[in-house]
């Protein structure tokens, strides 16, 4: 496969982005007209940010696994779509070729057919790192059901919450998964999570670690079974469904300021020519080349540049579904040997972390192949990045520091790797159709260069997020109502004097953990669900390896008797409640928070003590009991 659309020098960048402004629509109907369109468009895009409204390819006919499949089997059949690492490297890996991806979805979609999955319908997908994770996906999108996959990390409470919030219908998963030297139970965490789903009818269960699970008569069915049966029907094929541009193509949950987690609804044309264009271009990828990204099919990550991007490109996209640590240190390495990966895109809470082992893991392993690097999910610091570039790229592969999000559906702000400029710490410059400002509190453009400012994105782009799921009006307060006509991305940003973009991090109450998004209220309300705790406020602080760590402040109803125990009991409520990763790092006793006279918790105060600021703490005046402060400071961990 050729990209017409992929951009070779920095001074093409510059025409591209140029053009992608002062005629959006013929920019993207140019690279729009590179897919397979059941029918083209009427129009390319209509929209306006106040309800908001966004369309992109008004009228168009699709659906994006014909894009992903079908178009590649007359020239690429044969070539590998995906290559999967287990997570031991003892057992072996497995290579799926285009046709025989094709086959599993198609066969898969019949399977959920034969469930009474229907267009539109609503399957929770809640899996390991397997190839069928990604046929679970694509089988989903063929017949136009809409999937939400729940990252395995979390909670059957999590869990729950996001079936009955979306009202799905079926939910596919597995016995249990590998994970480094864990074994995690999904089958049983899922059954916890179905006590409370009424709407869930039926579970398809794929076997991958043979643990023992229970299976409800009537409710749920072996995948391996009903492949079988599909195999007896004679394995009829399975018609791509013909869905509009506009049609829902997927849900994924994720954190705000607020304590319930919203459902991020992308649609088909737009999102599938976003991540397409992205891929190709931040990664500049040649035919033939293997992409690996270390990311979740969990996270927006994983959908658009392990699924989607790289298979509608016809690339080889690398799955692993392990740990970096596993069995060492090293493991990364040694798949970037064993398939001689060309592209490796990780975040940066993986390399400060394989930072620490230092370069024993490394030295030996043959890396050669690398010609790209890429970073994503939260800020690369320097040390990091240099980390990085020296030692993994050689000096000589580029690094493409990504900045996106969940909602913006592919890369928003990079370096195109090779082709545009790198400056550590830095995202430098937008995607050819982004149009970032920085604006002040009141929302006031701030122009020039050398200045800094909430980031905004003022033009819309087709793979922005059309609404959250069952409440358009918490999209529009979200996103679009901080700042009139702007889309506010929640991040801090600034534009130093050659205008590049540098992230510096969230302004509102989000946490980034290891590169996953947390919301403080979210904690809080975990937290407070533990018996005994009369109150409590989470803020982030400064973590070596995981960017942020979580602090929390905690109010007792009576003192703990053995205060370690009943830390090591509030991590096990928030682990119930959301998961795992959203367990505090530090959890302070205190006997009152800093409130303001209208009874207002103030978290700046809490994030001072936390990252450690106490000369630093600013205007206490306004406080109802300035002595808590002292007391607070006084008991910091
Ligand atoms: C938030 C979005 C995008 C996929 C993974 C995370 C932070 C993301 C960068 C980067 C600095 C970054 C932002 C953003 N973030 N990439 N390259 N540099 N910050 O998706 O879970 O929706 O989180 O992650 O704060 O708002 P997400």
């Amino acid at each position: 496969m050729s990209y017409p659309y992929q951009l070779k020098s920095y001074e093409e960048y510059k025409q591209a982005w140029q053009h992608s402004v002062t005629d959006p629509e013929g920019f993207w109907a140019n690279v729009a007209d590179h897919f397979y369109w059941r029918r083209k468009w009427d129009r390319v895009l209509e929209w306006n940010f106040k309800d908001p409204s966004v369309k992109w390819f008004l009228g168009a006919k699709v659906n994006i696994t014909e894009n992903c499949l079908d178009r590649h089997l007359g020239t690429l059949g044969n070539q590998p779509a995906i290559i999967w690492e287990p997570n031991d490297p003892e057992e072996r890996h497995r290579v799926i070729t285009y046709r025989d991806l094709y086959n599993k979805v198609c066969q898969f979609a019949n399977v959920l057919k034969n469930n009474g999955v229907k267009k539109g319908d609503r399957v929770c997908i809640y899996m390991g790192m397997i190839p069928e994770l990604a046929i679970a996906v694509l089988a989903c999108a063929r017949i136009g059901a809409i999937h939400s996959v729940v990252f395995g990390g979390f909670s059957a409470q999590s869990i729950a919450d996001r079936i009955q919030d979306a009202q799905c219908s079926l939910v596919i998963t597995c016995d249990g998964a590998f994970r480094g030297a864990k074994d995690i139970p999904l089958k049983a965490v899922i059954d916890d999570a179905l006590m409370a789903c009424p709407t869930v009818k039926k579970v398809i269960v794929c076997t991958r670690t043979r643990t023992p699970v229970s299976m409800l008569k009537g409710r749920d069915v072996w995948w391996e079974d009903e492949i079988k049966a599909v195999e007896t029907q004679g394995n009829p094929p399975c018609p791509a469904e013909e869905m509009d541009a506009e049609d829902e193509l997927f849900i994924l949950y994720t954190s705000g300021s607020t304590g319930k987690p919203k459902g991020v609804v992308h649609t088909c044309g737009g999102y599938m020519v976003y991540a397409n264009y992205t891929f190709v271009n931040t990664f500049q990828y040649k035919q033939g080349e293997v992409f690996f990204c270390t990311a979740d099919i969990g996270w927006i990550t994983g959908h658009s540049y392990i699924v989607y991007g790289p298979l509608s490109a016809g690339a080889t996209t690398l799955m692993f579904e392990g740990v970096p640590t596993y069995p060492d240190a090293g493991r990364f390495w040694d798949i970037v040997d064993k398939y001689r990966v060309n592209t490796l895109y990780t975040a940066p809470t993986a390399i400060r972390s394989l930072m620490g082992f230092g370069l024993g893991p490394v030295n030996h392993k043959d890396l050669s192949s690398l010609t790209k690097l890429g970073s994503v999910g939260e800020p690369i610091n320097e040390e990091a990045w240099h980390w990085y570039k020296d030692n993994i790229g050689k000096g000589r592969a580029p690094i493409a520091d990504t900045w996106w999000q969940t909602e913006t559906g592919g890369i928003m702000i990079t370096t195109l790797a090779g082709v545009t400029p790198e400056k550590p710490g830095y995202a430098t410059l937008p995607m050819p159709g982004i149009q970032p400002v920085l604006v002040d509190e009141q929302g006031k453009e701030i122009e020039g260069n050398g200045v800094s400012g909430n980031l905004c994105i003022k033009f819309p782009w087709p793979g922005m997020l059309r609404t959250t799921y069952g409440d358009h009006e918490r999209c529009r307060t979200n996103y679009f109502a901080t700042y009139e006509n702007l889309y506010f991305t929640g991040d801090g940003c600034l534009r130093d004097e050659e205008g590049f973009y540098r992230i510096t991090g969230r302004v509102d109450d989000v946490l980034n953990v290891s590169g996953h998004r947390i919301g403080t209220a979210e904690v809080e309300n975990a937290i407070n669900m533990h018996a005994g705790v009369v109150e409590s406020a989470v803020v982030g602080y400064p973590h070596d390896i995981k960017g942020q760590g979580i602090y929390a402040y905690v109010i007792l109803e009576n003192l703990s008797k053995d205060p370690e125990l009943t830390r090591k009991d509030i991590m096990q409520t928030v682990s119930r409640i959301i998961g795992p990763i959203a367990k505090p790092d530090r959890i302070q006793f205190v006997s009152g928070l800093p409130k303001t006279r209208s009874g207002k918790i103030m978290r700046r105060i809490l994030r001072k003590i936390a990252e450690n600021e106490m000369d630093n703490l600013g205007d206490t005046s306004t406080l109802l009991d300035p002595g808590v402060v002292d007391e607070i400071k006084r008991g910091r961990l």
